[in-house]
């Protein structure tokens, strides 16, 4: 196993994510974590990562003793190489400018870390790597044993190895996507340097977690607010796997999801897993508090507010309940971090994060909380979960509560639900499905005219969203052919009798978001 030691930068999971992806399993622990800790661990490799601070500088963060004593390799990425160096006797110096972006590095002296491991090469034999830099402070002298392993044209100590300890630094950032070979080589890190065998595969992640949750609550009884997303789908199938009948699901049915899914989630769940679920058919109380809203903010309010008045009235008659369980996930950790420390402005309030009464005498069980999505999903399938529930397409706690502009009206929600089915339907059936990051209907409480046989029709007005996305921070709409899109919007128009427009939404985010409201 792996020690990650954090120096708090924003990109250390990616860093424990590179390396489960190489099958190996690792942990993340604090810089400031004891050398004793460091040697109870007993890592077979130690990572250090970047951080936003100065190496330089008396109360500069440093890594535990033990890193260097321990005799196992140690690779330092940005300001794990310049702890590193100034640990070991080398040099740093404050620059002036952040180099912040791409870059192009040339390989030194075939070091056993990035042998071979190459973008082009260049004509004079150096290995050429893209690269994402992202660092103020550098490495001016190398420390004693070290040699030089990489360079840029603006950083020449790029990069650093002792070959006979082991130890590497770079001040790229490999664990991100831009630095193209990056996951090569943490993988040639993790494998071959430190020798570690890549067993941590999913069905291990799954062992491993129902051990936590069964370590955890012990003979206790669980409830968990199943939604049918991919996450709240993923832990009912674990802890059903963990705790059997000692999980309780309570799905709180708003009457705002997208067609047939109340039912398809009680078939998967309940049907066909043996899983205890208690639906609440809540759509009437929903669709009463949402009379009159047309706000989009505070649509999600009343939603999210009642959702959890309703969740909590199921949760208080599960008598003997002790722990809480939810589908958190690495990235709402991060975003619901980031918001709270004011840091990430809230665009938009999404209500299934953090928005817990603060009188729940629950305790958390969140076994999720460590994973990005496609670890989800993987999991997800080893746990038996059908594809198409496991890779499906984010869906808004509101549902279409924020897809219908302005009030929400129950004839609006029927409209909107089969056009909104037709357009899921034909993107299956064309193979468009899994191209696209997510696409759904919007409804437009607005009428336009149209003619129909010989008569004249005034209904109103759909438009189609799609858009391709990797963190959904980000969004490009969806280039789907004119033909496609033509055959969808026919199929809306004649089988929607209300419905005599449909529209494509050709903006991005930004300047759009993804949802309308
Ligand atoms: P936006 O519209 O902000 O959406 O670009 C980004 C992603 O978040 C989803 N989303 C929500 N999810 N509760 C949620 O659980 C919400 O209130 C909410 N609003 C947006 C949206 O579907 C997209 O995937």
């Amino acid at each position: 196993k792996i020690l990650i030691v954090d120096f708090g930068s924003q990109y250390t999971q990616l860093i424990a994510r590179r390396v489960r992806e190489a099958g190996v399993y690792s942990e993340i622990h604090p810089w400031d974590m004891t050398s004793q800790a460091v040697r109870e661990f007993a890592p077979a490799g130690i990572i250090l990562s970047g951080s936003p601070e100065s190496t330089v500088g008396e109360a500069a963060p440093h890594a535990p003793n033990a890193v260097f004593e321990l005799g196992v390799p140690v690779l330092g990425i940005c300001y794990g190489m310049q702890t590193m160096a100034a640990q070991l006797g080398g040099e740093v110096e404050v620059s002036a400018h952040r180099e912040y972006g791409y870059a192009r590095v040339r390989a030194r002296g075939h070091s056993a870390l990035l042998r071979d491991i190459e973008d082009e090469i260049s004509p004079e034999g150096y290995g050429l790597l893209d690269v994402w830099m992202s660092h103020g402070d550098r490495v001016c002298a190398l420390p004693p044993g070290f040699k030089l392993m990489a360079s840029t044209d603006s950083a020449p100590l790029a990069g650093m190895a002792d070959e006979d300890r082991h130890y590497y630094g770079v001040q790229f950032h490999p664990e991100v996507t831009h630095t193209r070979q990056g996951a090569r080589i943490l993988q040639r890190f993790v494998i071959d340097i430190c020798g570690c065998r890549p067993l941590w595969t999913a069905s291990n992640i799954i062992d491993d977690a129902m051990a936590r949750v069964r370590e955890q609550v012990g003979r206790d009884r669980v409830i968990l607010g199943l939604s049918g997303g991919v996450d709240s789908s993923v832990v009912a199938a674990l802890l059903h796997r963990a705790l059997g009948d000692q999980l309780t699901c309570v799905f709180v049915d708003h009457g705002l999801l997208r067609l047939h899914e109340g039912d398809q989630v009680m078939k998967t769940f309940a049907d066909h897993m043996g899983v205890e679920v208690i639906r609440v058919d809540a759509a009437a109380r929903f669709l009463g508090a949402l009379a009159g809203v047309t706000d989009p903010e505070e649509k999600r309010r009343t939603i999210g507010r009642l959702f959890i008045e309703i969740f909590d009235e199921e949760a208080s008659k599960i008598a003997d309940a002790r722990w809480l369980a939810q589908g958190t996930i690495y990235p709402d950790v991060i975003e619901s971090a980031g918001s709270k420390t004011g840091k990430a402005h809230v665009i938009k309030s999404h209500h299934n994060v953090g928005g817990l009464p603060e009188d729940m005498k629950l305790g958390l069980v969140e076994p999720l909380r460590e994973l990005f999505k496609d670890e989800v999903r993987r999991i997800g399938l080893e746990l038996g979960l059908p594809h198409e529930m496991v890779y499906r397409h984010p869906f808004p706690g509101p549902g279409l509560g924020v897809r219908i502009l302005g009030e929400v009206v129950p004839a609006y929600v029927e409209l909107l639900r089969r056009a909104d089915a037709i357009f899921i339907e034909e993107l299956r059936t064309y193979g468009f499905y899994d191209k696209v990051s997510q696409a759904f209907a919007v409804f437009l409480p607005v009428k336009a005219v149209g003619v129909m046989g010989d008569g004249r029709r005034y209904d109103y007005v759909v438009a189609l969203r799609a858009v391709e996305t990797v963190d959904f921070m980000t969004a490009r709409w969806a280039h789907l052919p004119y033909e496609f899109l033509d055959h969808v919007s026919r199929r809306i128009v004649n089988e929607i009798d209300g419905i005599t427009r449909v529209v494509y939404d050709v903006t991005g985010k930004p300047p759009g978001t993804i949802e309308w409201e």
